[in-house]
């Protein structure tokens, strides 16, 4: 689905695999980006909803992973395997996904499964910047949900966009490498900027609006992050 000129959602729950974090398709300098790019699960799925939109898959030479976990770049081997994309990470979260260390991506605790392991090639740094025409991507580095974990503030035609991961609403548990204090500067650091739009990990297909009144909100509600009904995806609760 096409969000803005050049910025389509690809995956996520009810657009691929129930599995899957929210993933974007963003076209970049004679080449398209994925931020994140889902599970196993829904791998062909994210595939044929990029081919609707008139993407050719091989024509995506990088995937900007929010960070390390399963939902978010647990099918990143796939691609690599098919198409030699290439996946960029944050160094803190590099080690589990190279490991395929299925505590720590999620894939056991949260999804019933086990990860891949799959090189990083790049390494994300706070700063970074890739430039495309009406497009500048910045990596904002937000450790909490991970300590590996960023965000991809994104200027596209005169919008300011962010693009969270699991930075905000993610969900909170020390298996898989979260830390209060960190987190807690980080949405000091995010709502210290303006953004006209923002998006997450676990949302519907949208760009919210009115982004900096809802990321405070997002801050001010940090402690449901700790909800005790986060619950795992492989399992249904009858109550
Ligand atoms: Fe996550």
């Amino acid at each position: 689905m096409k969000l803005l000129n050049g910025i389509y959602q690809v995956g996520g729950p009810g657009v691929s695999h129930f599995f899957d974090a929210t993933a974007y398709l963003i076209k970049g300098k004679d080449e398209y980006l994925l931020i994140d790019c889902g599970t196993p699960e829904g791998y062909e799925q994210i595939k044929e909803n990029i081919r609707k939109v008139g993407v050719n898959p091989a024509e995506i030479t990088k995937i900007l992973g929010t960070h390390g976990h399963y939902d978010h770049v647990g099918a990143a081997h796939l691609w690599k395997n098919e198409f030699g994309t290439k996946l960029y990470l944050h160094e803190l979260d590099a080690a589990q996904v190279e490991e395929g260390d299925s505590v720590r991506t999620s894939a056991a605790i949260l999804y019933g499964t086990e990860s891949v392991p799959c090189k990083v090639d790049v390494f994300l740094h706070e700063g970074d910047r890739y430039e495309a025409e009406n497009l500048v991507i910045e990596v904002l580095h937000t450790p909490g949900h991970t300590m590996g974990s960023v965000s991809f503030d994104v200027t596209k035609d005169g919008y300011r966009i962010l693009f969270a991961g699991d930075s905000v609403w993610g969900g909170y548990s020390e298996k898989i490498g979260s830390d209060e204090a960190a987190w807690r500067v980080s949405l000091d650091k995010i709502t210290a900027r303006h953004y006209d739009f923002y998006t997450f990990g676990h949302v519907n297909t949208q760009l919210i609006a009115d982004a900096d009144t809802r990321l405070r909100e997002a801050k001010m509600a940090f402690a449901n992050y700790y909800n005790p009904w986060f619950k795992t995806f492989f399992e249904t609760y009858h109550y």
